[in-house]
């Protein structure tokens, strides 16, 4: 069975799937300006993945910070599964009332997870 490490990865990977529609969409309007129907396929098929992968990402994620810590302490790593879990919920409920402001609070939880995550990674201990 892999160790906490791999589903370190695998959980690391996942959210940078799962922003990269964002980025791609931004980068191509303010740097590449391209009209290259690939580049589009690209994004649309990235987004096909969103949903199952946001679901992936919060299993093997909290696999990850249960094999790691065991249960539930103060930690960088719960506080950005904490941030993960939200991010997923505003999803979901975005996706089932498609409201606004619903939308709003997916993409502030998801910068709050980016944030947090690189806390997590590089001063794993801060707290
Ligand atoms: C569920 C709560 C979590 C806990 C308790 C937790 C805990 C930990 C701990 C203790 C380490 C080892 C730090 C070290 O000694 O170097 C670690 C490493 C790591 N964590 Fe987490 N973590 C959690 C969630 C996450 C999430 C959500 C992600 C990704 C978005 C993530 C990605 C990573 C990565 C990439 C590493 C480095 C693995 C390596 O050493 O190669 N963790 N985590
Ligand atoms: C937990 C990790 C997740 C992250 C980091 C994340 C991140 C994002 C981001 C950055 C966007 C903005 C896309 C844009 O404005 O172009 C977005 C859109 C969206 N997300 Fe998530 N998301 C996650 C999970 C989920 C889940 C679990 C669901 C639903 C079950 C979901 C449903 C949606 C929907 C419906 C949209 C708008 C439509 C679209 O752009 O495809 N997300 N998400």
């Amino acid at each position: 069975m892999p160790g906490f490490a791999f589903y370190g990865w695998v959980s690391a990977i996942s959210l940078g799937i799962l922003v990269l529609p964002y980025l791609l969409v931004r980068l191509n309007k303010y740097v590449l300006k391209t009209k290259n129907p690939n580049y589009f396929k690209a994004i649309k098929w990235l987004r096909t993945l969103h949903k199952p992968l946001g679901i992936v990402f919060t299993v093997v994620a909290l696999i990850h910070g249960i094999m790691v810590l065991g249960a539930f302490r103060l930690h960088t790593g719960w506080l950005l599964y904490i941030s993960v879990v939200l991010t997923a919920l505003t999803g979901g409920a975005f996706y089932r009332f498609k409201k606004k402001p619903i939308f709003m609070w997916h993409k502030f939880f998801t910068l709050a997870s980016v944030i947090l995550f690189l806390l997590h990674f590089f001063r794993p201990y801060a707290i």
